[in-house]
C-alpha cells in the first residue's frame, strides 16, 4: 500500500504521488488513466487510482479507491486531495465521489493537476453545493 507520512507533505508532494499512483490504474478500456492522493490532517498520504472490470459498472475511481483504502486503515481526518489525469480539461471527481468524498472527508481541499502541472483548486462545498447527508436523516 502506497502510504506515505510526511509533516510537510504540500502540493508537490501530493501531486507527485497522485501521478505515480496513476501509473497503476487499470484502465483497460477507457485508457483514461486517473490518480488521486488524498492527505490526513496529520499529513499521512494514501493514494489510489482507477479499476475497472470488464462489466465496466463495477469500475472504481481514483478518488474513491484512495477514500476506502484510507477509511480501511483506521484513517479519519482529512485535509486535502489531489486528482491527476490526461486530459485538455481539468478532471474533477464524478457524481459519485463528490458524494463518498463529501460524507467521508468532508470540505477539504481538492487540487485538479493535469500531466503539464496545470492545476485548479476548489473546495468540495464548491464541487458539491447543498448535499445530501447524514444532517438529513
Ligand atoms: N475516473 C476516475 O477515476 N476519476 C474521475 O475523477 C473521473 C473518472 C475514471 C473512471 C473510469 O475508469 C475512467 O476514469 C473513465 O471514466
Amino acid at each position: 500500500m502506497t502510504r506515505a507520512r510526511k509533516s510537510t507533505a504540500g502540493l508537490a508532494d501530493l501531486a507527485r504521488l497522485a501521478r505515480d499512483a496513476r501509473q497503476r490504474a487499470h484502465a483497460p478500456f477507457s485508457r483514461f488513466k486517473v490518480g488521486a492522493a488524498l492527505r490526513t490532517r496529520a499529513g499521512e498520504i494514501v493514494t489510489g487510482c482507477n479499476i475497472e472490470n470488464a462489466s465496466y459498472g463495477l469500475t472504481l475511481c481514483a478518488e474513491r479507491v484512495a477514500v476506502f483504502k484510507a477509511v480501511s486503515e483506521g484513517l479519519r481526518e482529512f485535509d486535502a486531495i489531489a486528482v491527476v489525469a490526461d486530459s485538455p480539461r481539468p478532471t474533477a471527481p464524478c457524481g459519485s465521489c463528490r458524494q463518498i468524498l463529501w460524507e467521508f472527508c468532508g470540505d477539504i481541499v481538492v487540487h485538479l493537476v493535469d500531466l503539464a502541472g496545470r492545476r485548479r483548486t476548489l473546495r468540495m462545498s464548491e464541487l458539491l453545493p447543498l448535499p445530501f447527508d447524514r444532517r438529513n436523516l
